[in-house]
Formats: structure tokens, sequence, C-alpha cells
């Protein structure tokens, strides 16, 4: 017994001696296996205890039981420094630089042409002075129709076929039919009117818009730019001027315009406003065949526009009879298509790369 306590007492001293001196973690796992593994020294102490008669045995196993709980505890201390030390040698060390290129960098995408279209039209009257401005997609009736002179019963409304919220998504908070998905940019002339308090108002608004249609030139949302300017002294000749500057800078200096009486319930006058086509260059027949963009009349027709009536106006907190102003809409599916000579609006929406990759 006496010899096996004396092994017992010299394991303990190596252990806590070679662990002390251990460097790293993998000496630490041999010198596991060597004191405590299944063939280790500990092992081939209690393999001795055999020997010893009954009484001897608790008094050993005792001691055997508590070099092994020092020599796990010795070895978790010494893993727990080793942890740290690396740690405080890497935070030491030369920092790793995350900002650093990777080695395959992803090939770089580019802005999907309707983004490219909305910000270019944007651009242009960005520099005749126009700021951008923008409205909620889920609007109330009364600024997408209402105050814009479009009252309930108004043949008008049937022109725009809309999405309207159910009574039960509004938690009580609306009556069903007040609230739709706006069917055009125009609410957005009722909210810049009233946020700006008082003229000038020179906003554009690029935006999403909804409604039930689809077809190959019509798709439920879909994406308008609408303007508004209102001051002192703004004529029809304003409108025309500015139009037909904006279809200049977007399809090239040799563009032509011309305007067609039209209604639209929030303008007086109105008008729909023609470019000459972008693809023949007015003259209805490209390549010796019949232009089909134009269908040979040489004319395309991109916006509706007019002097914001009167009752818009007042809609809006603004005095008609001190100010004026013209307002306009377009379609950038529309200016973006006739721009890049794509035939089928549903291919912006399709998001098919080979589409996608050629702008
Ligand atoms: N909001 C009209 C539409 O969606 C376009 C428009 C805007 C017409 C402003 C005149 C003035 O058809």
């Amino acid at each position: 017994m006496a010899s096996l306590l004396a092994q017992l007492e010299s394991l303990s001293q190596a252990a806590a001696r070679d662990i002390a001196a251990a460097s790293d973690e993998k000496a630490l796992e041999e010198l596991r296996v060597r004191f405590l593994g299944k063939k280790g020294e500990l092992s081939a102490v209690l393999r001795g205890m055999g020997a010893l008669a009954a009484e001897e045995r608790p008094k050993v196993g005792e001691v055997a039981n508590r070099v092994r709980d020092q020599v796990e505890s010795l070895l978790d201390g010494a893993r727990e420094r080793l942890a740290g030390a690396r740690l405080e040698a890497e935070l030491a060390g030369p920092p790793i630089d995350v900002t650093l290129a990777g080695r395959r960098p992803l090939p770089r995408g580019h802005r999907h042409p309707l983004t490219r279209a909305a910000e270019e039209i944007a651009a242009i009257f960005a520099r005749l002075g126009y700021e951008v401005a923008s409205g909620p997609e889920i609007e109330l009736d009364w600024y997408n129709f209402e105050a814009l002179n479009i009252p309930a019963d108004h043949p008008a409304r049937d022109m725009q076929d809309t999405f309207y919220v159910e009574e039960a998504a509004l938690g009580g908070a609306h009556r069903s039919g007040s609230v739709l998905l706006r069917t055009h940019t125009s609410p957005v002339q009722i909210r810049a009117m009233k946020r700006l308090g008082k003229p000038p108002v020179r906003i554009i608004c690029p935006g999403r818009v909804y409604r039930s249609d689809y077809d190959q030139t019509h798709s439920p949302m879909f994406h308008q730019v609408e303007g508004l300017c209102v001051d002192e002294h703004i004529t029809f000749a304003d409108l025309k001027g500015t139009l037909a500057a904006f279809a200049r800078a977007y399809f090239g200096p040799g563009t032509r315009t011309r305007f067609r009486p039209s209604y639209f319930p929030f303008v007086e006058p109105g008008a729909e406003v023609d470019v000459s086509c972008s693809i023949c260059g007015g003259s209805g027949r490209k390549d010796g065949k019949r232009c089909g963009t134009c269908k040979e009349t040489g004319w395309l027709e991109v916006l509706g526009s007019g002097m914001v009536h009167p009752r818009v106006l007042e809609n809006g907190g603004i005095d008609p009879s001190r100010y004026t102003g013209f307002a306009f809409g377009m379609g950038v599916e529309r200016m973006a298509m006739l721009k890049y000579g794509i035939d089928d609006l549903r291919l912006f929406f399709e998001n098919d790369l080979r589409f996608l990759r050629q702008f």
C-alpha cells in the first residue's frame, strides 16, 4: 500500500509540473492521455490495487480519486490559460483587414432599366428646378380621387380599375372603399401643395401605381412620374415649353412635340402630349418598312398634362385667384420602352437576366 500511495504522490507532482510547463493545447492533450488515459499512469496504479488487502483498498481508492480530480482541474485551468494567451497574442498581433477585397469578387450588377429611366426623368426636371416628392402607395380615396375633382359618381373613375383595400384589413380605422392602392401619382400633387404651404411649388414624383389591368402593355403595378408647377403667372406656354424641353432632353435634341386636347378632371384645359417617334424619327417608316412602334403615324403618345383645375389648387390649400399651375403625368415603363425599343412591358417584371443584362 505504501508503494501505491508513493506512486500516486509522484504522479500528482509530475502532473502538476508538466501541466504548468505545457506550451500548447496539443501538449496538454498528450499529458491527459499519459496521466488519465485508459493505458495511462493512474490506471496502472489502480490495477495494482488488486494485490492489496480488502481493508487497504478504500484508502488508496480515495487518494487515487483525489489525484484524478486534481489533475483534471489542473488540465482545465491550463486550457483556459492557453486560450487566453492565444487571444492576447492575436489582439497584440497585426490587425486583420476586414475591408480587404475578396479573391473572387462577384460580378457587379447595375440598376434596373425602369429605375434608370425614372432617375433620368427626375434628373432632367431637377435641372429645371424641380424637387423630388413622394407619397404613400396605399392612399386615401380623398387624395386619389375626391381632391382631384373626381367625385364618387364621376365616370372618370371607371377609367382606372381600382384595387380597394377591404375594411377588415383596415381594423375599423376607415370605411371600406375609402382606402385604395393609388391608381396614379396625381394624389402627390395635393400632398405636395399641402406640405409646402405656399407657392412656388415645383415637384416631380416618381413612384409605383396600381390598376387592375394585365396585357402586353399593361401590368397591375406600374410606374409613373408626376410633375407639378404652381406659381404666379404660370401659363399654358410654360407647360408647353417645359414639356418640349423635357422631350428633347430625354429622346434627343431633334424631338418634336404635339399637344392634343384631352380630358382629365383635375386639369382645365387638358392635353395629351405626343413626341415624334424616337424609333423612325417621325417619318413613320423604318428601313423601308412600316414603323411598328408608332404604327406608321410618326407620333408617340407619352403623357397627360394640363393646367391645374382651380378646385384642385383649393384642395391643396392654394388660392386659385392668385396662383395658377400646370401638371403632367407619364408612364415610366412606356418612356423606357420607347427609349430602348422594348416591345413587351412584361419583360420589365420577369427578371430574366438575358433581358436585364442588355441595359
Ligand atoms: N394622372 C393621369 C393618369 O394617370 C395623368 C395626368 C397627370 C394627367 C397630371 C394630367 C395631369 O392618367
